[in-house]
């Protein structure tokens, strides 16, 4: 075992939670999302994608989220961009980072960005290269790295694969994502030796579905072999309209609650955290779903 001493969580919570809901959550609701993770320690949040409003209509105020957010000194603040007119519209929003994302199968290549992986390769070389040319770091994502909603399993070599053509058009940092949560450690870890064929274990990140219950599991399976990078949403929330039946990406309390109680740092407020949780959680009519905020809630309620 090679647990990280410290590790850093990025917040997708603005993003991949808030992009799979029903009814709409006003701008100003998502900015103050992102102060109160920011208050909690967070210093690195998904905020918005700047994607087709047909397709993804929840994420069409990506441009007035980013407008209203009070940057904090020291967090990085990234948006989702699948293709030039994305990258374009999201430029006058200065991201620190964009996040161009593929799949590890065609099939949900094709239901969520409309083209097959090949395509999104050569879509995304341009992005990449302006990205890198203007100064923007350039984050990967992987989706279906362990299964998909289309095709079921998703082989290992297919992620390698994958990961060897977002390397080879400049992506610096790749995220492995179980994208419909039917992964279990083993096969997390099969997936992340993949990557690591083409990538350094610096440069990798977790992005895990808790749709079975094995999210916080297959954090831990991700932690021995080393990644100290991952993708959590605050309250539990997530999924992705394009991959039906998928809930939340694991709640950040939950993770918090795991890495604090192993020692290992993340330079986060659990508190003030499980504040923000319970603050989107209120807005959204709906209890947090993560254990540990339940939990601590649960307890302040009798202290
Ligand atoms: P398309 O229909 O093939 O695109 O969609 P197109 O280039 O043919 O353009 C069609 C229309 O969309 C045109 O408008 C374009 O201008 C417009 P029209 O002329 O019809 O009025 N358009 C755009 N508008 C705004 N921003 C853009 C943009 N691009 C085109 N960037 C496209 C292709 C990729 C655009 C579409 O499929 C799309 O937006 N998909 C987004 C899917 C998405 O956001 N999924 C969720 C995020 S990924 C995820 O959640 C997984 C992750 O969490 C990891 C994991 O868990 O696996 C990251
Ligand atoms: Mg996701």
């Amino acid at each position: 075992m090679n647990l990280p001493t410290r590790v850093k969580l990025v917040d997708v919570g603005p993003r991949d939670g808030l992009q799979n809901e029903k009814a709409p959550v006003p701008a100003a609701v998502k900015i103050e999302l992102v102060h109160r993770l920011q208050d909690a320690g967070l210093t690195e949040i998904e905020v918005t994608s700047f994607v087709s409003p047909k397709w993804v209509p929840q994420m069409a105020d990506a441009p007035e989220v980013m407008a209203g957010i009070k940057r904090k000194p020291g967090v990085r603040y990234s948006v989702l961009t699948p293709n030039m007119k994305g990258f374009e519209a999201c430029l006058s929003s200065r991201p620190d980072e964009i996040v161009v994302f593929a799949a590890a199968s065609e099939a949900f290549s094709q239901r969520n960005i409309n083209c097959s992986i090949a395509e999104s390769i050569e879509r995304f070389r341009p992005v990449v290269e302006a990205a890198r040319a203007s100064g923007i770091y350039v984050r990967g994502a992987m989706s279906c790295t362990v299964g998909c909603p289309y095709e079921g399993e998703v082989a290992p070599q297919q992620v390698g694969r994958l990961a060897a053509l977002m390397k080879g058009i400049g992506v610096q940092h790749i995220g492995v994502a179980d994208t419909i949560g039917v992964g279990t450690p083993v096969k997390v870890q099969r997936a992340i030796e993949a990557t690591l064929e083409h990538y350094d274990l610096n440069d990798i990140s977790g992005h895990f579905h808790d749709t079975y219950g094995q999210a916080l599991a297959n954090t831990l399976a991700a932690l021995e072999v080393g990644v100290w990078q991952y993708d959590t949403s605050s309250a539990g929330l997530g999924g992705c309209p394009f991959a039906k039946g998928a809930t939340g990406n694991v709640a950040t309390e939950d993770v918090v609650y795991l890495l604090h109680g192993m020692e290992i740092d993340t330079g986060i407020d659990l508190d003030k955290l499980i504040d923000a949780g319970q603050y989107i959680s209120d807005f959204l009519g709906r209890k947090p779903n993560s254990r540990a905020a339940t939990a601590l809630l649960n307890k302040r309620a009798t202290a």
